[in-house]
């Protein structure tokens, strides 16, 4: 499988210092098979090397064809998909150590994508294509551990509250003897796209599959206490036991609805050609095109400004002279000279007629856009989607902007601002990181598909009120996640 690449949110190396932190709480014996199923750099590698492991009781493999600095240390196969070469290897190994990348299925390369979702645990423990690659890394080197075996894996806060997960997360610790998970409050990565806390999980002793057993847990503060608590022959006395191992952060006993069952996202309008459609206040009245030839319009990120966009707001964008009307002339404008005049330029070249999405519509100048939608947002942005709910009627956006609407169409608004505010709650958020596309600048990009699948929590909408909605996007406006996170989280059932 060489040629496949994966993107650069996937070959984040671990620091060394944890990787050495890691293999040490592992734990080492005279004999042990080793494995590394995506070396990378060799960071792991370099630390399992470093307990005394010799180069012929190490394997490790890699997608990635270009030879490492420390492949000499190791049994190293380049060019090697993990997910296929676990489903067809007889190796088994005593101790399995990974920082597996961090990718959801759905954005895998085909071939990685249907080798990541034939792995599976056990009948109850599968991988969904709303997964991601590190789940799939997870249960398949459960698979590949000899009785008794240990593994330890870096993993993102996701484990402890993605649905994916829920079904090994419940279970793991029928498979093991003891399961430790340490969880760091900050990242430990520096990476864009990993911004909350990290896990170490350590699952000891390989069994057949038994009665669940108990799963213990460390909260650290920092990277470096994660480290001394790993490192240090005291580590048991940090780690305190959870009642059983179906909840990981208490967060599973909460409610939850998948967002797609909630809301519908639809696209805003494509005009085809902004730089005719799209006009500025100042332009349409140089045209003189009459009120109505045009259709207020967002047509920006930057124009979600406030949690209800009221017409008040849409005047503001409007009179600080944003592109915030859409031409889409009435039959009756249609008979003004100001209209037949724009029509005719648009036809002598003013709009780009050889635009596909033009040159397909029935009438070039006649664009669907969505009139009746309950609330705007952004899937591209340097900040994670909210919503902002639409107070003014005939309020469109365009295609750079997506339009929301409540799947229930007899929701009160109390339930309304709750879906809302259940976007901003910590989990989603946390969701919504993960499942961000990372482009340059900083930017996330969610496509639809990525966010109808969060999982939200059921909030106290009884509760909810428009103040404290307005309240937590305010803080989200001012770049504060932090204060909206807490804001929402104190509405979860
Ligand atoms: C997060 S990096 C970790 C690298 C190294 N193990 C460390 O801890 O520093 C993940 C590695 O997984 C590799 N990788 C991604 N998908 C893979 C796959 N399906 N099979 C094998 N390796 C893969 C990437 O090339 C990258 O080197």
């Amino acid at each position: 499988m060489s040629g496949i690449s994966v993107p650069s949110s996937c070959v984040v190396q671990t620091p060394p210092a944890v990787a050495s932190a890691m293999v040490t709480a592992l734990g080492q014996f005279e004999g042990a098979r080793w494995l590394e199923p995506c070396v990378g750099q060799g960071s792991l590698l370099r630390a399992v090397s470093s307990l005394g492991v010799s180069r012929s009781d190490i394997v490790g493999l890699d997608i990635d064809s270009m030879q490492g600095p420390s492949d000499h240390l190791g049994q190293i196969s380049r060019g090697v998909e993990f997910l296929s070469w676990a489903r067809s290897t007889s190796q088994r190994f005593d101790r399995i150590v990974a920082n597996p990348p961090y990718i959801a299925i759905e954005r895998l390369h085909p071939e990685i994508k249907s080798a990541a979702l034939s792995t599976a645990l056990d009948h109850d423990v599968q991988i969904t294509a709303n997964g991601n690659a590190w789940y799939a890394f997870l249960c398949a080197a459960i698979t590949l551990l000899k009785p008794n075996g240990s593994l330890c894996f870096l993993l993102p806060a996701a484990w402890d509250f993605a649905n994916y997960a829920a079904p090994l997360r419940r279970s793991i610790s029928a498979y093991f003897s003891a399961v430790e998970i340490y969880r760091t409050k900050d990242p430990i990565f520096r990476a864009e796209d990993v911004q909350d806390g990290s896990i170490v999980l350590i699952a000891r002793g390989r069994r057949q599959r038994q009665a669940n057993g108990t799963t213990s847990r460390a909260e650290v503060a920092s990277t470096d206490e994660l480290i001394n608590v790993l490192a240090s022959p005291d580590r048991g006395e940090t780690l305190h036991l959870q009642s059983d191992a179906t909840t990981a952060s208490g967060e599973d006993s909460h409610q939850r609805c998948r967002l797609g069952d909630l809301i519908a996202i639809r696209l805003g309008v494509v005009t085809g050609d902004t730089s005719y459609f799209l006009l500025t206040e100042s332009r349409r009245r140089e045209l003189g095109l009459p009120r109505s030839s045009v259709t207020p319009v967002l047509s920006r990120a930057r124009h979600l400004v406030t949690s209800r966009m009221t017409k008040a707001q849409w005047e503001k964008l409007r009179n600080s002279d944003e592109r915030v009307w859409l031409f889409t002339p009435t039959a009756q404008a249609m008979k003004t000279p100001a209209v037949k005049a724009y029509l005719s330029y648009g036809r002598k070249g003013g709009c780009n007629m050889t635009n596909h999405k033009i040159s397909t519509r029935r009438s070039w100048h006649k664009l669907s856009a969505p009139t009746n939608c309950d609330a705007f947002l952004s899937g591209m942005s340097t900040s994670l989607p909210w919503l902002s709910f639409r107070e003014m009627a005939a309020l469109t956006a365009t295609n750079t902007l997506y339009t929301v609407k409540f799947v229930d169409r007899d929701l009160d608004e109390k339930r309304k601002i709750a879906i809302g505010m259940s976007m901003i709650t910590s989990s989603a958020r946390n969701q919504l990181r993960h499942r961000g596309r990372s482009y340059a600048a900083g930017l996330l990009k969610h496509e639809p598909c990525d966010l109808l699948e969060i999982e939200v929590p059921t909030l106290d909408y009884n509760t909810v009120s428009w103040g404290v909605y307005r309240e937590a996007i305010a803080a989200l406006l001012k770049g504060d996640e932090k204060t909206a996170q807490s804001i929402a989280d104190r509405y979860i059932k």
